[in-house]
């Protein structure tokens, strides 16, 4: 009788005319209990519905979204949110909360990239930072800003390790080496999600786009990706492997198809080796209608088959083609798709919901604009990060850092006061009013000490030169010329593939024109690919590539040409010679005659290494100490290294600790990237490096299975110029 009482009082009922005592709306309660319990209650349409992610907000006007807003369904699973307001956000989850027959909050996601207001170096350039803090730190930023605009969610990191520069994506991912994607990847997910991430101001990240995107055919875009096994596992896997192990919340599959089986419907990656061999307990989502191009694929006969095939395969949430929706309730009926697939999709999105929180605080704060975005300490690490970022690919006649004698600067080219592409693609929700641009940056570095003389010379590409005349004029009356070109946002980015990644031909015709002026000249490259520089190379005297810096790039550039910021970026992805040298990788597979094979109209090297980036002052590295030369497979071996720096500035040096395995069971690439790390040197100072080589991890292969093996035998360690052997023995 005591216990029915204690019942007829805590059955408190909310708007929606459900218990709020329900199991599931308990807090203390263990989230599966909680999921099992609200499972039990939902109807198969609640059930499909949460596998359907729509698209909110396209058109930014504010009646048009309140309207839009009566069309979502308060039981959708998740609206990619592409307002800013955090006010239609709540509204909207208001909506899902009271409306819905259980209050199951709907779950907001966008790509928030580089950065939602606040945007920051493209990935590819913030690899070259070598810099793992700060671009955790700016996923800390970017999480914030995008929860305080409405989101719990984001399209990032894409971690393709991407190596034909002529694919548009490359600006997306980390660069051309596994590990560094691994590392990076792992940084993003961190920063993004934090310690918690039912905690405010933390998002879900998703790793993208599992798996094998990066190598469609000819860097096209969406074409058809041949991945064998071996390349699969040895270089697409490793980064997702980690970031599911740093607690990636979600995961995207492709455009592409793995050797003739789709990403989107690829039964091996997502379950098998997703689900089972890594135990990811969240969930994959589709990329945009990814299901529905299945058809596109000659995999799937309509959208009915799209759907088994992707639903069976592993996929559980469809993005914006409703296809799930339309489709799962026959399929179920039919017994096609098990009711039990039904509610482990179901179970793994309602997870992700509720370590996000959002069962027990749906809701974000609303916080006026100037309070949600560019906070000063926030830019801040915008311009370190771009600072760092940034890589002086040349420096000849010590022509940098610029020189207090110089008097006179001409600033020139359609880069300098640009204010947009300077943002790259995927610019979150960054406008250009906020972007300092690199003119601005140079008008106040050398206030009082040089005067600039403007001319922009000629636009991005197009064939008017009749402006030439006059940035030849800005370049005779000064000392120096500093000349900004580069690639528009839309050159590089999704769907931005491109045949030759050369700069236009005014661009280099507008340097040569300058050159003629016999002034020493300072390229400034801003761009979303490594560029073919092999002409451009020959006309400039110093080059710095800055690649697209986000909002603050003017002041990091303008400090490493004055000098005071000396320049620490080194590339993660190689610059070949010319187009032609595509694919140029420095972890290429030994090859038979490896002297001879190359190309005969090009140097055999690429223009600048993987690892190549300039500084104004000169480290020398040590021998490379070992703590053994043999050692069993289960023992670690510890490497030091000191580095002084020799020069008479302080700086930041980037150590990168290389394997090579010169013979194995299998042919291995020459050399593997497997540890690096940056420290401050100052001038006149040493500093320790260390890597603690683990054999299993460190000396390992993979094979096309997945499986590990490590051998005995001979190693080598190489970082700079030094290069130690070692042996593992039995
Ligand atoms: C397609 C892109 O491939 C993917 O990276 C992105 O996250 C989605 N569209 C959503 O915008």
């Amino acid at each position: 009788m005591k216990r029915m009482i204690t019942i007829a009082c805590v059955l408190i009922l909310t708007t929606n005319g459900i218990a709020s005592d329900f199991l599931y709306k308990d807090k203390t309660a263990p989230v599966e209990q909680r999921i099992n319990d609200l499972l039990g209650r939902m109807t198969l349409e609640e059930k499909i519905l949460q596998t359907s992610q729509l698209t909110y907000g396209r058109n930014a006007n504010p009646n048009n979204i309140e309207s839009k807003m009566k069309e979502v369904r308060p039981e959708i699973g998740s609206l990619l949110y592409r307002s800013t307001s955090p006010v239609f956000r709540n509204q909207i989850q208001r909506k899902a909360m009271d409306e819905s027959r259980l209050g199951i909050p709907i779950i907001f996601g966008f790509d928030t990239i580089h950065g939602y207001r606040t945007i920051f170096p493209i990935p590819l350039a913030q690899s070259c930072s070598w810099n793992t803090e700060l671009v955790k730190q700016s996923c800390v930023i970017s999480a914030k800003e995008s929860w305080l605009s409405g989101l719990n969610w984001t399209f990032s990191p894409m971690i393709d390790v991407a190596r034909d520069p002529r694919w548009g994506r490359v600006a997306e991912c980390y660069g051309e080496d596994p590990y560094a994607n691994a590392v990076f990847g792992v940084a993003a997910v961190e920063g993004y999600q934090g310690e918690n991430l039912a905690e405010k101001y933390t998002i879900a990240a998703c790793l993208k786009h599992y798996v094998g995107y990066s190598l469609s055919e000819g860097g096209r875009d969406y074409v058809y990706s041949d991945v064998s096994g071996q390349t699969l596992w040895e270089t697409f896997m490793p980064p997702y492997e980690a970031g599911i192990k740093a607690g990636a919340a979600t995961v995207m599959s492709g455009f592409n198809d793995i050797s003739g089986v789709p990403a989107s419907a690829n039964h091996y990656t997502l379950t098998e080796v997703l689900k089972q061999r890594w135990q990811h307990d969240g969930f994959v989502i589709s990329d945009w209608r990814s299901v529905e191009y299945l058809i596109d694929q000659g995999v799937a006969k309509d959208r009915q088959d799209a759907a088994l095939k992707a639903f069976t395969a592993g996929v559980e949430m469809d993005m914006v083609s409703n296809i799930y929706v339309e489709n799962l309730p026959q399929l179920i009926e039919e017994k096609k798709v098990p009711m039990l697939a039904i509610d482990e999709a179901v179970r793994r999105i309602l997870r992700v919901k509720f370590r996000l929180g959002l069962f027990d605080d749906p809701y974000v704060d609303e916080v006026n604009e100037k309070d949600r975005y560019l906070k000063a300490d926030d830019i801040a690490v915008a311009r370190q990060l771009a600072a760092e970022s940034m890589v002086l690919l040349k420096n000849e006649k010590q022509t940098l850092p610029i020189k207090s004698t110089v008097k006179s600067i001409a600033v020139i080219g359609p880069m300098a006061k640009d204010s947009v592409d300077m943002m790259g693609s995927w610019r979150g929700r960054g406008i250009a009013e906020d972007v300092e641009t690199l003119y601005e940056g140079l008008t106040k570095e050398f206030e009082g000490k040089a005067t600039l003389h403007y001319e922009k010379g000629c636009d991005f590409d197009g064939e008017d030169t009749s402006d030439f005349s006059k940035a030849c004029g800005a370049a005779e009356k000064s000392d120096i010329v500093i000349v900004c070109l580069g690639e528009k946002k839309g050159w590089s980015g999704e769907n931005a593939s491109r045949s030759s990644i050369a700069l236009p031909k005014i661009q280099e015709q507008l340097v040569e024109e300058l050159q003629k002026t016999g002034k020493p000249i300072i390229l400034v490259l801003s761009s979303g690919r490594p560029l073919e520089l092999i002409r451009l190379n020959k006309m400039a005297d110093a080059i710095i590539e800055i690649w697209q810096p986000g909002t603050v790039g003017g002041s990091p550039l303008a400090g490493i040409l004055s000098g005071r910021i000396n320049p620490s970026g080194k590339l993660s992805i190689t610059f070949p010679q010319t187009t032609g040298q595509i694919p140029v990788h420095y972890n290429r597979r030994k090859s038979a005659r490896p002297n001879i094979g190359h190309y005969q109209d090009i140097p055999k090297e690429p223009l600048f290494p993987f690892g190549h980036g300039l500084s104004y002052t000169n480290y020398s590295y040590g021998e490379i100490k070992l703590s053994a030369t043999e050692l069993k497979k289960n023992q670690k071996i510890v490497a030091e290294m000191k580095v002084s720096n020799d020069g008479k500035l302080d700086g930041k040096e980037t150590v990168l600790w290389f394997i090579a395995d010169p013979v194995a069971s299998i042919s291995r690439p020459v050399r593997e990237l497997k540890f690096f790390e940056k420290k401050e040197i100052n001038a006149g100072q040493k500093q320790v490096y260390r890597f603690v080589i683990d054999p299993m991890r460190d000396l390992s292969y993979v094979d096309s299975s997945g499986k590990r093996h490590l051998e005995t035998g001979d190693y080598y360690l190489e970082a700079g110029k030094q290069k130690v052997g070692f042996k593992i023995i039995d």
